[in-house]
């Protein structure tokens, strides 16, 4: 078999799999064979150059309905990484759900949270606010960014901030975004600087647990 032939019988044989046919679904989960790669380049099938797992993964902005998996996920990501958040599970354990459903509720384009859920689950989330005072209304600030350990390194906390970046970008007057992360999290400053985000600080003992102090570095990235 050659050209045409060989790529209707490949298109088949994903069509038989019940797929749409897609080969950026395939280069997925199938191996792609050289004679197919020059068709992809000059756009004979749709490429979607996201790995798999990001296309299939669910990300949208959290409500009301979703306090109490917010709740949970928080107090699992406190509990399990205290170090990457200023709040302690004893805090955050204080915390009425009506509180939760209150502060959704309040939640507006300048000040939001968005999911990444596998099914129905929330399985990562990340936040973002705008400053109040109005010398600070030209920045915004992420926090809470955490993503549950069997989740991890699938692309989601990149795929998150993107959203939340995408999302500042659309706010009028915003200049630029800062965050805190502590030294002790490198995985974290690689996905922060992957974005664009650069170091511009550091304060020493910004965390102080039992005994142990934290330093905190501090990022910027100006849109
Ligand atoms: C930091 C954290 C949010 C990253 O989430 P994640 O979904 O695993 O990250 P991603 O899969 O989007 O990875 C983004 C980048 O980090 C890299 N990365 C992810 N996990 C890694 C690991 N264990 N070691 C090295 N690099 C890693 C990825 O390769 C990717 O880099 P690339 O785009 O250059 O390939 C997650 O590990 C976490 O929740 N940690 C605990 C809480 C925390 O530190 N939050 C930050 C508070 S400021």
């Amino acid at each position: 078999m050659r050209g045409w032939t060989r790529i209707k019988a490949f298109a088949a044989n994903v069509r038989e799999l019940n797929l749409d046919v897609s080969v950026s679904f395939a280069r997925n989960f199938l191996e792609i064979p050289e004679w197919v790669k020059p068709y992809l380049e000059i756009g004979f099938f749709r490429v979607d150059s996201r790995p798999v797992h990001s296309r299939l993964m669910e990300i949208r902005l959290l409500t009301e309905h979703d306090a109490e998996a917010w709740w949970q996920l928080r107090l699992l990501g406190l509990t399990t990484d205290p170090v990457s958040f200023a709040e302690s599970a004893d805090e955050h354990r204080k915390k009425t759900m009506q509180e939760v459903r209150t502060f959704f509720r309040a939640c507006s384009p300048e000040n939001f949270v968005v999911g990444s859920f596998e099914g129905r689950e929330l399985v990562a989330m990340a936040g973002f606010y705008r400053e109040r005072h109005d010398k600070f209304r030209h920045k915004g600030t992420i926090w809470s960014v955490y993503v549950r350990q069997e989740s991890r390194g699938k692309g989601i906390a990149k795929a998150l901030l993107s959203e939340i970046i995408r999302r500042v970008r659309l706010i009028e007057g915003i200049e630029q975004i800062n965050l805190i992360v502590s030294a002790t999290q490198p995985v974290a400053k690689r996905v922060y600087s992957s974005l664009g985000f650069k170091h511009y600080g550091t304060e020493p003992r910004s965390l102080k647990i039992g005994d142990t102090y934290i330093d905190d570095e501090l990022m910027v990235l100006y849109l």
